[in-house]
């Protein structure tokens, strides 16, 4: 029943903000990353402006300013508070963005309870599925910006009281599966849901290539440091080389040195010893693209990517990338991080964006981004699939985002 998935996935985000304070929740760590109360309010706000707006009988706003507050970037609905300025919003407080919810859940049920033409019904059943798929990636982001936020404190606090695989396994040596390329089917196919930036699903050549089995690890990537990798202007690009001595920068983030020369990486459990076993995560495109030109190698495309993830089953992870399992095949495609490809976030032939400001969704965003594929561990369950197009500009590096190599076949 689609009240009780809807049930199931507004509870979730909930259930994600439970381990935190209501301090936690209120706090903004820079402009790319909003607060949790932020992201429990907008995603409220997006079924209230895109379906109870225009549904509902007799609509009236929970709140008339919630309006503006929470829109994120949509021209069409009208004014937006500034982005960088999410953490200053000390009001409304939590206890009422919980009753927002509460109210708006409520009403979302007596909606779909109600009577309703052939036509209202399936375009309400097609903005509930795109409404909670919208939510579901704001669940990915709160548990990123949180961690982003937490690793700001020199307590380096722990957002999960657990602790992820066993530290120090072995890790698995590079391993290389050969793809015979040819005009590949690219893009989503069959009923299911999918985001318009997608489709259409059409024909792209794809030459042979290899793709590395696994992850880059913790450990082939300190070695990329040890040979200097961060000094070396040749591995870079040209912007990426101005971004790492801008920032002057030594390692991927929230790795650090502890007083006695070891390595640490912040976790969503708090600081813990650096594994080498375990994908490095939390890289730009800038040090993927060079650590693959080190490694001899090269970012695969998004074509290539897709063709081959077509039938591997989606993993779903659990707070940090694990280390890969021993066996034939392509391991952590989906699960641990998203993969750098080296293709820009570009419309697909033909693409067409939706009528009116949920247009806005995905096609503005068209420009200055690289697309990455697969999925991490902090994706939800049921999100992830072959054709999934996630993109952030070449810096960014707050998403769990990694290294799988691709290479020509020779
Ligand atoms: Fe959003």
């Amino acid at each position: 029943m689609l009240i009780d998935h809807y049930h199931t996935v507004r509870q979730h985000s909930l259930r994600l903000a439970a381990p935190l304070s209501d301090e936690d929740c209120g706090a903004q760590s820079m402009p790319d990353a909003s607060p949790v109360k932020w992201h429990l309010a907008h995603t409220t706000w997006f079924f209230e402006t895109f379906i109870l707006e225009s549904m509902e009988e007799g609509f009236a706003p929970f709140h008339p300013a919630f309006r503006v507050l929470f829109n994120s970037y949509y021209n069409g609905v009208g004014e937006k508070h500034p982005r960088a300025q999410r953490g200053l919003l000390t009001r409304p407080g939590m206890a009422q963005v919980r009753a927002y919810r509460a109210n708006v859940d409520a009403r979302i049920a007596r909606l779909l309870a109600g009577e309703l033409a052939r036509e209202a019904r399936e375009r309400l059943t097609m903005l509930l599925a795109l409404g909670l798929e919208h939510e579901q990636q704001h669940q990915e982001l709160l548990l990123t910006d949180v961690k982003h936020l937490l690793a700001q404190s020199a307590l380096f606090p722990a957002y999960w009281e657990g602790t992820f695989a066993p530290a120090q396994q072995l890790a698995l040596p590079t391993a290389w599966l050969a793809f015979d390329g040819g005009l590949a089917q690219i893009g989503h196919a069959g009923d299911g849901f999918c985001f318009d930036n997608e489709l259409p699903r059409h024909p792209q050549y794809v030459a042979p290539f290899e793709l590395a089995t696994a992850l880059v690890t913790n450990g082939e990537f300190l070695a990329f440091i040890e040979a200097g990798g961060y000094r070396t202007a040749h591995l870079w690009l040209a912007e990426g080389w101005d971004w790492v001595r801008s920032q002057q920068l030594q390692c991927p983030l929230y790795w650090q040195v502890d007083d006695a020369g070891h390595w640490q990486e912040f976790t969503l459990s708090g600081l813990q010893p650096l594994d080498p076993a375990l994908p490095a995560t939390h890289l730009s495109l800038f040090e993927a693209d060079a650590y693959a030109h080190w490694a001899g190698a090269r970012l695969p495309t998004e074509g290539e990517w897709e063709l081959a993830a077509q039938g591997v089953e989606v993993e779903v992870g659990r707070l940090h990338p694990a280390a890969g399992t021993p066996g034939a095949g392509l391991r952590q495609m989906f699960g641990h991080c998203w993969q750098w490809t080296s293709s820009s976030y570009a419309p697909y032939p033909g693409y067409r964006t939706a009528p009116g400001a949920l247009g806005e969704y995905n096609g503005k965003f068209m420009l200055n981004q690289y697309v990455l594929r697969g999925s991490s561990c902090a994706t939800p369950a049921g999100h992830a699939r072959a054709s999934y197009r996630n993109f952030f500009p070449a810096g960014a590096r707050w998403q769990f985002s990694g290294i799988r190599l691709a290479r020509q076949v020779e």
